[in-house]
């Protein structure tokens, strides 16, 4: 067979607050997810990530509160339902200095900071890891968000997007374009630092933003992060096509994957790009122990603490529905969102056995680990799962969400990590060099037939 020795890629997925994905799990006694706050916190779960031999860590982030349940951001605020949250960018310097490949990507929006400090504070951060850098560019989902900056509402789902695409133009032009590779020759004896004639001044006037000058970083090892990126509606997939380089999805079901993945392939090659040019992450958590008994006890003691209505409270952010009106037996029938539209959609479709997702069956999903599955059982089993998803949807590896931190990545490590390596499905070592050259294996910069190539000086200057 073919695919039996097709590679299997880790992600974790985290954010700087409490249970995650997993509302009321911050009531389990060995969740530590309390600490978020401390520095150690993070250190100790970037060193754990890197000896399981992941990918990278994914921090999401949002900067409003879940208030579409219920109409108020009241539940959300009770359940610590990713609020408080703090900053996701600070973490990764100290992330980065206590390991070697790690790669972190961080979730920045479009919708509301200028690209011209975001792109120093990018380009800061990739100078400070090494090149481990990316960012998971999102166009926001929350209302809230859009109203503390100083806006009545959110744009409209695909105006959204347009502006990501203009946000992205300024950025690949400070990156790429602003800076030559030699610019910066710290010449002593002639006292020059930099030759002026090769910083080159952007010009940019767009319909929504105007960046006149300079980047004011000097070129780091990736230049561009490596681009991430997670929506699955069909304006996301063609915003992914053009610049991203990773993305997450979530899909409930195998067969539901199977389809976005296919679709996101077809829509990389419609870009003029190779089908798996962006490697492709599916949210899932895994509970595991030394046996399948074992595991499902686990599980068990962890669904007395996971909370059906934070679950709600998530779900209904998601999909920019307030199902706290529905009753729970209520089928998700036609709604129409303008939220997280590849969310809604997948819900809507029938799973393999023809099952209707109902109310209750959302709340049952997302109160361990957000919009994705959940596998339960000893590492044999979960491997078996693993490998049986990645050659039948064609996707290339795992978002991994945690039930109680560190506590789910710690089992993965100890348990599923070995168990992959010995099947010969899993790195046993890292690829040296950047997050982009780990992941692709063509270099630091990026390639040719990336959106963000097109402005890079070195394909200005064959013309
Ligand atoms: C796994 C996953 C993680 C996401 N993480 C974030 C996030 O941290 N912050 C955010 O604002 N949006 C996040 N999103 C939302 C998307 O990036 C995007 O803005 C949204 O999915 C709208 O996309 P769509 O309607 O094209 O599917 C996430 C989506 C998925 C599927």
């Amino acid at each position: 067979m073919v695919h039996m020795s097709r590679q299997i890629r880790f992600n974790a997925f985290d954010m700087n607050c409490v249970a995650h994905q997993s509302s009321g799990m911050w009531r389990h006694p060995l969740d530590q997810s309390a600490r978020y706050k401390e520095l150690g916190y993070w250190t100790d779960l970037a060193r754990l990530l890197e000896r399981g031999h992941f990918d990278g860590i994914f921090i999401a982030d949002v900067l409003g509160t879940y208030d579409v349940y219920g109409g108020s951001n009241e539940a959300a605020i009770r359940h610590g339902a990713q609020v408080p949250v703090n900053d996701p960018v600070l973490l990764v310097s100290a992330m980065a200095a206590v390991t070697e490949h790690l790669g972190f990507g961080v979730t920045a929006g479009t919708a509301y900071e200028h690209p011209y400090p975001f792109a120093r504070r990018m380009s800061t951060l990739d100078h400070l890891t090494g090149g481990r850098v990316g960012w998971n560019v999102v166009t926001g989902y929350l209302p809230s968000a859009a109203r503390n900056m100083g806006h009545d509402d959110q744009l409209e789902h695909d105006q959204r997007y347009d502006v990501a695409d203009e946000y992205l133009e300024v950025t690949y032009k400070l990156w790429e374009g602003s800076w030559e590779d030699d610019a910066v020759i710290r010449d002593r004896e002639s006292g020059v630092f930099t030759d002026p004639s090769k910083v080159h001044e952007i010009g940019h006037r767009g319909e929504h933003f105007t960046v006149p000058g300079i980047h004011i970083s000097e070129p780091s090892p990736q230049r561009t992060p490596v681009i991430y990126q997670a929506g699955a509606s069909p304006r996301g997939i063609a915003f992914a096509a053009g610049n991203a380089e990773a993305i997450f999805v979530a899909a409930p079901t195998k067969a539901v994957l199977a389809g976005v993945v296919s679709r996101i392939r077809d829509a990389l090659e419609a870009a003029g790009r190779d089908r798996y040019s962006a490697k492709i992450y599916t949210l899932l958590t895994i509970i595991t122990d030394e046996t399948s008994e074992k595991a499902h006890a686990k599980h068990d003691d962890y669904l007395q603490y996971a909370s059906d209505e934070g679950a709600l409270v998530f779900m209904s952010g998601w999909m920019g529905i307030d199902l706290s009106q529905y009753d729970l037996d209520e089928p998700i029938g036609n709604v129409k969102s303008n939220a997280i539209q590849s969310t809604v959609a997948n819900f809507q479709q029938a799973d393999e056995d023809g099952k209707e997702w109902k109310v209750r069956d959302i709340a049952r999903l997302g109160n361990i680990g957000g919009l994705g599955p959940r596998v339960v059982g000893s590492a044999v089993e979960v491997a078996d799962f693993l490998q049986e998803w990645v050659e039948e949807t064609d996707v290339d590896g795992f978002n991994l969400a945690y039930a109680i931190t560190p506590g789910t990545f710690e089992d993965i490590v100890e348990f599923i990590v070995p168990e992959l390596q010995h099947r010969g499905v899993y790195q046993t070592q890292y690829v040296p060099g950047t997050l982009r050259h780990k992941l692709h294996g063509r270099g630091d910069r990026l390639p040719d037939e990336h959106r963000g190539a097109g402005y890079s000086l070195r394909n200005a200057a064959k013309v």
